[in-house]
């Protein structure tokens, strides 16, 4: 296994609508590995294959507890029903230092295949849930920043061109 590259804004690939993944072989199942494991290492709770430079519909994610890891790696991932609302203040390693509150649903069913081609129905709430609105907004190349109020994004913009955005 090894720790990828990860691509931040305004880097291209983050804006592609990604590709249906139709094989699940062993590049995938490479990737999928290497993806958590630069997630852990980086560490985060979610990472989309954009994100590592490959334009295609997988992401990986472990919302749970810190100190039991239960790792999630989704092909093909949709959102087949949501409802309410809830929000939390998100970031990215995508979109190094800063971060923003940005309104999701509070209950989502995501239907997805696993590495060993069976498909799989998720129904998560609250912190899962967001985690894997975002992860899934990648796949379609949206950015949590592409979701906050224009003028967060202005500021958002004018600090990325000055280069003032936290380091932190
Ligand atoms: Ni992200």
């Amino acid at each position: 296994m090894s720790i990828l590259n990860i691509d931040v804004y305004p880097a291209p690939v983050l804006k592609r609508k990604t590709e249906k993944i139709l094989n699940i072989d062993d590049g995938i199942r490479r990737l999928a590995e290497d993806m958590l494991e630069t997630m852990y290492k980086a560490p985060g709770v979610g990472l989309a294959a954009p994100q590592v430079g490959q334009a295609l519909s997988l992401v990986v994610a472990d919302p749970g507890e810190k100190d039991k890891p239960t790792p999630l790696i989704l092909i093909n991932p949709e959102i087949t029903a949501y409802e309410g609302r809830t929000g939390i203040t998100e970031g990215c390693l995508s979109v190094p230092g800063y971060t923003a509150e940005v309104v999701r649903h509070q209950k989502i069913i995501v239907r997805a295949y696993t590495l060993d081609e069976k498909e799989i129905e998720l129904t998560l709430e609250d912190f899962p849930a967001i985690v894997l609105q975002h992860e899934l907004d990648h796949l379609q190349g949206i950015l949590f920043i592409d979701r906050i109020s224009r003028l967060k994004r202005s500021i958002y913009d004018r600090k990325f061109r000055k280069g003032t955005l936290d380091q932190s």
